[in-house]
């Protein structure tokens, strides 16, 4: 079959982790996917920047806004990030031309992605976000399809990989919130605004997503209560440890009788629970089904590999031409739940 040809729109941690994936194991994606993906065409803002890969096999373009209208690009990668400006831009452009788009852009998605799967959906093109969720974890697959004859009434856990990375440094370590915020920005896991990620902004967009996926409703990330992190001292968590528990952020959504409750926030997680013993920059989602039961994920959540690698399974279901609904079920069947209130939770 004729390959895959692909335009890459941002080239930092994800981006430049995606080019090299496709690189060193081209001849087993190529068979997984049963035909070759190339990328053809590059974007980003600045082009002279090096980035530790070889761009020369690649055409660079200056302008991102509508690489779809390129004739040899099949489908658009955009790991450039951003709820809004050329990443919107380019989504647009992108499947209104009918083409696929695939993003790891949390923030995109659920700010604009009922918009973006109406206009994919009603056209059958495929609009995929594995990367936007739990970063390597492949979430949204197995939430989508493996799961997917059960109710789901309850969705939680452990969603950004900068938020971990700190708790857990400052709890074994003893060390300052500013100084291990600043080594997971330079291990890549931070957002380019790191605010969205210590403020539990980035984990409520993925909260929104996993939420819409799991109760077949349509995406409110404007109903999410979020707290951070920024006022944990390193005295609350080590107040937390005589106690028996461990501070985590977790994010819970959950489809009850009165509606949707959807939260973020610092809670104590009792030392011997599951998602106390997340380390590092992991993610961990527990979803409760009333058929399957408890079902827990855990993996890389943030990073260049685990991200791209979310990135390139999704552009493998492109080229096999295996994929659905954005959204696992038409757009116009998704419920829009009344808000839970979340008093006393
Ligand atoms: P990043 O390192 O900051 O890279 C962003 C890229 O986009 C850069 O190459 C930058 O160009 C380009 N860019 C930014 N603004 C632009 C503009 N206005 N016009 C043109 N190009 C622009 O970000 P990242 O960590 O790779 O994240 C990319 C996306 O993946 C975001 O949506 C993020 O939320 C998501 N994500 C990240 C991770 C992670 O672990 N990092 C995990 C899951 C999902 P220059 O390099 O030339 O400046
Ligand atoms: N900044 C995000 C995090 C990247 O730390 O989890 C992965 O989505």
């Amino acid at each position: 079959r004729p390959p895959l040809r692909i335009a890459v729109a941002g080239l930092g941690t994800v981006g430049a982790g995606v080019i090299r994936l496709l690189e060193e194991n081209r001849d087993l994606i190529t068979r997984r996917a049963g035909r070759p993906i190339e990328v053809v065409a590059v974007s980003a803002r600045d082009r002279n920047k090096d980035r530790g890969i070889d761009l020369s096999p690649y055409r660079w373009e200056d302008d991102m806004d509508d690489l779809a209208a390129l004739a040899d690009v099949d489908a658009v990668v955009e790991v450039i990030g951003g709820s809004d400006g050329p990443a919107l831009t380019l989504a647009r452009n992108t499947l209104k031309r009918g083409k696929p788009f695939v993003t790891a852009n949390k923030a995109m998605i659920a700010h604009h992605g009922m918009e973006l799967a109406t206009i994919a959906d009603s056209s059958d093109i495929p609009l995929k976000f594995e990367a936007a969720v739990a970063g390597g974890i492949p979430v949204i697959k197995a939430l989508r399809e493996g799961a997917s004859a059960n109710r789901i009434t309850r969705v939680y856990g452990i969603l950004n990989g900068t938020c971990n990375f700190i708790l857990t440094k400052m709890e074994a370590e003893g060390r300052d919130f500013a100084d291990v915020l600043t080594e997971a920005q330079a291990k890549g896991y931070a957002e380019a605004d790191p605010s969205f990620d210590v403020d539990g902004v980035d984990a409520g967009h993925k909260l929104s997503i996993l939420a819409a996926m799991c109760f077949g409703s349509r995406l409110d990330f404007g109903n999410v209560t979020t707290r951070g992190i920024r006022a944990i001292t390193a005295a609350d968590i080590r107040e937390a440890e005589t106690l028996g528990y461990r501070v985590r952020l977790i994010g819970m959504a959950e489809q009850g009788e009165d509606g949707l409750y959807q939260c973020v926030q610092p809670c104590l997680v009792p030392a011997e629970h599951p998602l106390g013993y997340v380390p590092g920059s992991l993610n961990a989602v527990v979803a409760e089904g009333n058929f399957v039961g408890r079902l827990f994920f855990e993996g890389a959540g943030a990073g260049d590999g685990p991200t791209a690698s979310a990135v390139v399974a999704d552009l493998i279901d492109v080229a096999r031409n295996e994929y659905g609904p954005a959204f696992a079920m038409a757009v116009e069947t998704l419920e829009a739940l009344p808000v839970a209130d979340s008093g006393g939770r």
